[in-house]
């Protein structure tokens, strides 16, 4: 990760008509809370929703999770609505916009021209609602370096599998899981690693979606793990059993949390002058260098953001 950043290994789902799980969303302890106007929110039920969102960011009994607001996308009625009243009324304690279903970059320059001037007007520092833009179609993910790189806002890209399965035929209806037929392969590599490397070059976070099948938690680890082991950072999470395993999953384990400390250190001490002056040594049985001390440094900068606490201490040869 180029850009210290809060992290986002736990984000919850939360529609903006469920007031009940709204009020509940605020003390649990995940990342990221996004309250939702697009698709978990009833055509009939998004004015209502938005009015609820206002008054819960208006809530000050939050912990410290990011507050995203999911908008609906550019080619409904809704977004300047959405956008409008949510940061009018409550884009004090906005941190971002979620745009879902972004085809080019210029749906996300225009969230962020509408975001400048309602910042602006709204006597709010310039700059400070972040944009994640979420992949959910084939045109989108074709154009994802131009979205990546679209506007400085932009924190996060965040896969959207339902969507993005509906909208390249994919023949399944279990999100996550291999379509029937397909026996050579992980049906979604590709999709997961063009957004990963287009976070990486750019130096966002690169965010899966979510696992509908919320009673089976076995599932639920198993899709979570394998992004994980790819390098993504996080996960929507859409009930609270699975907060847990979000947020161990995307965390480092505590022996690689350890170990990237112990390499930090055992490099700054080699390469000084005391240590010797030296580009590459030994650390134990491994030799380290500099490539290895910039693979510590993101596993240490993630354990960190996590809050860990290291259990080993790095000492000196005599
Ligand atoms: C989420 O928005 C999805 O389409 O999977
Ligand atoms: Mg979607």
């Amino acid at each position: 990760m180029g850009v210290i950043m809060k992290p986002r290994r736990s984000v919850l789902a939360c529609p903006g008509s469920n007031t009940k799980m709204i009020g509940k969303a605020k003390s649990l302890p995940v990342d990221e809370v996004f309250l939702d106007l697009e698709d978990a929110v009833a055509v009939s039920a998004k004015a209502q929703a938005r009015a609820n969102i206002v008054a819960a960011l208006n809530d000050t009994d939050w912990g410290t999770q990011l507050r995203v607001v999911r908008v609906n996308d550019w080619s409904t009625a809704w977004t300047y609505t959405d956008v409008i009243t949510v940061v009018e009324g409550g884009g004090a304690a906005l941190d971002a916009i979620l745009l879902p279903k972004v085809t080019d970059a210029g749906q996300v320059r225009a969230l962020d021209l509408l975001l400048t001037q309602l910042e602006k007007s709204c006597g709010l520092e310039v700059g400070k609602i972040g944009i994640e833009p979420q992949l959910e179609n084939a045109l989108g993910l074709r154009n994802i370096d131009a979205i990546a790189t679209a506007s400085p806002r932009v924190q996060a890209l965040v896969f959207g599998p339902a969507d993005f399965m509906a909208s390249i035929n994919m023949r399944t209806l279990v999100v996550g899981e291999q379509p029937e037929g397909y026996d050579t392969g992980d049906a979604y590599h590709h999709i997961l690693m063009t957004i990963l490397l287009a976070a990486r070059a750019h130096g966002l976070q690169a965010i899966d979606g979510p696992y509908l099948q919320i009673r089976d938690l076995d599932g639920f680890r198993r899709a979570a793990a394998r992004t994980a082991a790819l390098g993504f950072d996080g996960k929507w999470v859409l009930h609270p059993s699975q907060i847990d395993a979000a947020n161990e999953i995307f965390s480092p384990r505590q022996s690689d949390y350890d170990r990237a400390e112990l390499i930090l250190e055992a490099y700054a001490f080699h390469t000084s002058a005391e240590g010797g002056s030296r580009g590459a040594a030994m650390l134990g049985s491994e030799m380290i260098d500099e490539a290895s001390a910039k693979m510590a440094a993101v596993i240490a900068e993630q354990g960190r953001a996590a809050g860990m606490r290291r259990t080993t201490q790095f000492a000196p040869p005599e």
